[in-house]
């Protein structure tokens, strides 16, 4: 029996150095850790349950019947985050590149079914050159069969992407499915195609980062949530991340003890909104002070500003947060704006997390640069994602909701259930200033004419009296009562049910 606990040592030590001390050097020395690394980096201590250690490829071309390492380049299984199940795959870059042959991706199908059937969140850990290239078809057809797991459950699970290398090919195409992709600044690349073949076939000279570093993906191509300074930095993020996320779309709500008073005030919010209606003042201010202790996850910080998208908690519970910024741009909404902001909204409408809205818009960004770039159809996708979604809405105007912006802002007219007001809201069609060009274009030479014309509409429609008149607006409420109303209205709206009418899938304007 001696040898035989021996063997099964030996079999271990020898798939646990994956494709050898001098691979794992290299790795570590471009500043990596290695897959197995990391995912004690983002589990609990010792909860990481292996599966398939010992599988190894069945391909024969180009000389792999020599080479076989178990394992086959994925170390694949599952544990917990702070107590919490989730499966993982983590691809070895030290093992043929973390390349993904016909076996490869059975393991990574094998955790993407429990995950599915066990309803627990999966996590990916990428690092590889997509499909390995000796084994042809086989891998491809390994990849459309992952994709295929990454549709079915998109929507049920949540499924995290997490790039921590050069990632080519498939290993792109999967993370482009899932709910969230973040990356690690200077060692991880996106791209469909390398450098090399880009400059073989569009002959242009990119280097790696230039083509699809953290840089570029976070901000140009919005392919990525965020980005992080090293992969330690990165596997703990995602624990926090997890901690706000549901296990899957039917499961409670996660609950954290709350330290934080809900019905704490904050009086300095009553002098967040400048004077000067056209002066910026930081909406995150707002967000921080609402939250259970400023506790905040952003989802993609670092593009389209104008809008600010995350996750907080309220009484310990998780809440999706959706902000005009009018540090940025005014905090308009243009297309890539809308575009963040209803695929957050979609994921918090699918994984039942309420929605707060904090709205400071002043309408949709003009201009053909806008219009040519398709801003109807991408601003169409936010106000039918709030208009879909059957979660618990609570709405917050501070000052502008102008236009068509008002109506997509989760207002009262797509199924809000809390729509509030601070006193400095302004709920109009437009600004003073334009509506009077337009009404009154005969009289615009005369100045003083015009001064009192715009100071007549203010008057009548730069507040929140005229909605709440109407009752689009539920109250007009205290600045420094803000977190007290939020929370209280999530308390009141914790039994809500809204159902859309049975479909096979709704037709979002994509
Ligand atoms: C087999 C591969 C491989 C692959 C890398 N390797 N990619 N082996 N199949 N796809 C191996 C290399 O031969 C090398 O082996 C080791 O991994 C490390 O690779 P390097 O090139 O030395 O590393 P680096 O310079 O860091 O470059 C990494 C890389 C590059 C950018 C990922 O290797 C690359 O461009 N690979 C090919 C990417 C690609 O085009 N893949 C196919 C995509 S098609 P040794 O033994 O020397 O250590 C696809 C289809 C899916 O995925 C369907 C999508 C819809």
């Amino acid at each position: 029996m001696k040898e035989v606990l021996a063997e099964l040592e030996r079999r271990r030590a020898i798939a646990r150095v994956g494709g050898g001390e001098k691979r794992i050097e290299a790795q570590h020395g471009r500043g990596k850790l290695t897959a197995r690394e990391r995912i004690e980096v983002l589990l609990d201590e010792g909860s990481f349950e292996e599966f398939d250690m010992f599988k190894v490829h069945r391909c024969t071309d180009f000389g792999m019947g020599d080479s076989h390492i178990p394992g086959d380049g994925v170390v694949t299984g599952w544990g917990t985050i702070n107590g919490r199940t989730v499966y993982v795959f983590s691809k070895d870059f030290t093992v043929f590149g973390g390349s993904l042959s016909e076996t490869h991706a059975q393991k990574i199908m094998k955790i993407q079914d429990m995950a599915l059937q066990n309803r627990a969140p999966i996590i990916g850990l990428f690092d590889a050159g997509g499909a390995r290239i000796q084994e042809g078809v086989a891998a491809l057809g390994g990849y459309g069969e992952v994709f295929q797991r990454n549709v079915l459950a998109s929507g049920v699970i949540p499924q995290i992407s997490v790039i921590m290398g050069p990632c080519a090919g498939g290993d792109v195409y999967s993370p482009a499915m899932t709910d969230f992709i973040f990356m690690v600044r200077d060692t991880s690349y996106m791209f469909v195609t390398g450098p090399d073949v880009v400059k073989t076939v569009t002959n242009e000279t990119v280097t790696a980062e230039q083509l699809g570093g953290a840089s570029v993906h976070t901000t140009k191509s919005s392919i990525a949530d965020g980005a992080f300074d090293n992969d330690v930095d990165a596997l703990q993020q995602m624990r926090r991340l997890v901690d706000f996320l549901p296990m899957n779309n039917t499961a409670d709500l996660p609950e954290l003890a709350c330290y934080d008073d809900p019905a704490r005030v904050d009086m300095s919010l009553d002098t967040l909104i400048p004077d000067n209606p056209n002066k910026p003042y930081d909406m995150k201010e707002l967000i921080l002070k609402t939250v259970d202790e400023g506790d905040f996850f952003e989802i993609s910080p670092s593009h389209a500003g104008n809008i600010i998208t995350g996750f907080g908690r309220v009484e310990g519970r998780t809440v999706g947060i959706i902000a005009n910024q009018p540090m940025v741009l005014a905090g308009v909404l243009d297309s890539d704006a809308s575009r963040k902001a209803a695929r957050f909204v979609r994921f918090c409408d699918c994984f039942n997390i309420p929605l707060v809205t904090f709205v400071d818009v002043p309408g949709f960004l003009p201009g053909t640069a806008q219009e040519y770039g398709g801003l109807i159809k991408h601003g169409a996708k936010l106000l039918f994602a709030y208009a879909e979604a059957t979660v618990p809405k609570i709405t917050v105007i501070t000052r502008k909701a102008y236009g068509g912006a008002y109506d997509v802002m989760s207002s009262k007219h797509i199924r809000g259930d809390i729509n509030y007001a601070w006193p400095s809201a302004e709920i109009a069609v437009m600004g003073a200033k334009g509506a009077v060009e337009i009404l009154y274009r005969a009289e615009l030479a005369d100045k003083d004419k015009i001064a009192k014309r715009t100071k007549d509409y203010e008057d009548r429609f730069a507040n929140p009296f005229v909605a709440a008149e109407r009752g689009y607006i539920d109250e007009v409420i205290l600045p420094h009562s803000t977190r007290r109303r939020v929370s209280r209205a999530l308390a009141l709206l914790r039994g809500k049910q809204l159902q859309n009418p049975w479909k096979k899938h709704d037709n979002i304007p994509l």
